[in-house]
C-alpha cells in the first residue's frame, strides 16, 4: 500500500483565528445557544453537522464512543436514535449517564453536554420513525447492531428477508427494538478556539434542585 506524504503529525497545527465568545453574546439559555450554533454549523456547510460523538461506559468504568445523529433539541436535551439492544443501548441502561461532544472543527467550535439519559417516549419514537426512508427502516429491522455477523452476506440475506416480509406493507411499523435516547445536560460547553490556544470555554451548569442555570469561564 503507497502512502502519500503528509506532514508528520507532531507538524500539523491550526491556529484559531476565526471567533470568539464572551457571556455578553451568549444567548440566555444552552439550548439556545446550541440551536444558534447548529444554524450556523450548517449555514457554513459543514458535512453532518447535527453529528455528535456519544460517549458511555459500562459499569466497570469502560468507556466507548461513537457517532449519532441529533435528531431533537429542546431545552429538556437532545435526541439520538438507536438500537436498543445495542452496546451503547446496554451501557445507558445500566448507568444513566453519557455525553456528547459537537466537532464543528469547520468552525472551531466544539460543544459538549453531559447528564442523565432517558428513553425517548414511543410518540417521539414513531413520529421520527415515520419520517425515515424506507430503506432505513428496513435496515432497522435487519440489522442487530453491534452482534458479531460472520460475513456481509449474513447483513444483506437479512435486508433481502426482511424486505420480502414488508413487500405488501406500506407503512413499515417501528420496531420494538428501536427507539430514542434523550441525554438530559446538568453541564453544556461552548468553546470556540483562540489564538495561542487561549481558547474561550464558556459552561452552563445547572442546579437540579431548583433547576437554575449558571454560566462559568473555563481555563482552556
Ligand atoms: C456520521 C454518523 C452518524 C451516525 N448516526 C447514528 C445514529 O444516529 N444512530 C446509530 O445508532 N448509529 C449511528 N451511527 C453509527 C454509530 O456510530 C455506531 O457505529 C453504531 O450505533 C453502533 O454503536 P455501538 O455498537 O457502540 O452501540 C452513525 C455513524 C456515523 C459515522
Amino acid at each position: 500500500m503507497t502512502v502519500p506524504t503528509q506532514n508528520p503529525l507532531s507538524a500539523m497545527r491550526v491556529d484559531y483565528r476565526s471567533g470568539e465568545l464572551d457571556v455578553d453574546v451568549l444567548a440566555p439559555t444552552w439550548h439556545e445557544q446550541l440551536t444558534v450554533w447548529l444554524a450556523e454549523a450548517q449555514a457554513a456547510g459543514l458535512p453532518e453537522a447535527n453529528a455528535m460523538v456519544l460517549a458511555t461506559a459500562d459499569l466497570e468504568g469502560h468507556p466507548s464512543s461513537r457517532t449519532v445523529l441529533c435528531k431533537g433539541l429542546d431545552e429538556r436535551g437532545v435526541v439520538f436514535y438507536t438500537n436498543y439492544t445495542s452496546a451503547k443501548s446496554h451501557d445507558l441502561r445500566r448507568s444513566r449517564f453519557a455525553s456528547v461532544t459537537f466537532p464543528w472543527y469547520g468552525l472551531q467550535r466544539q460543544v459538549h453536554l453531559r447528564g442523565r439519559v432517558e428513553q425517548a417516549s414511543a410518540a417521539e419514537a414513531d413520529a421520527y420513525w415515520a419520517s425515515r426512508p424506507r430503506g432505513s427502516q428496513l435496515g432497522a429491522w435487519a440489522s442487530a447492531q453491534s452482534v458479531t455477523v460472520h460475513d456481509r452476506n449474513v447483513l444483506d440475506d437479512a435486508l433481502e428477508s426482511i424486505t420480502r416480509r414488508f413487500a405488501d406493507t406500506e407503512a413499515i411499523p417501528r420496531p420494538p427494538h428501536w427507539g430514542g435516547w434523550r441525554l438530559l445536560p446538568d453541564e453544556v460547553e461552548f468553546w470556540q478556539g483562540r489564538t495561542n490556544r487561549m481558547h474561550d470555554r464558556l459552561r452552563f451548569v445547572g442546579n437540579r434542585d431548583d433547576r437554575t442555570w449558571r454560566v462559568v469561564r473555563l481555563a482552556p
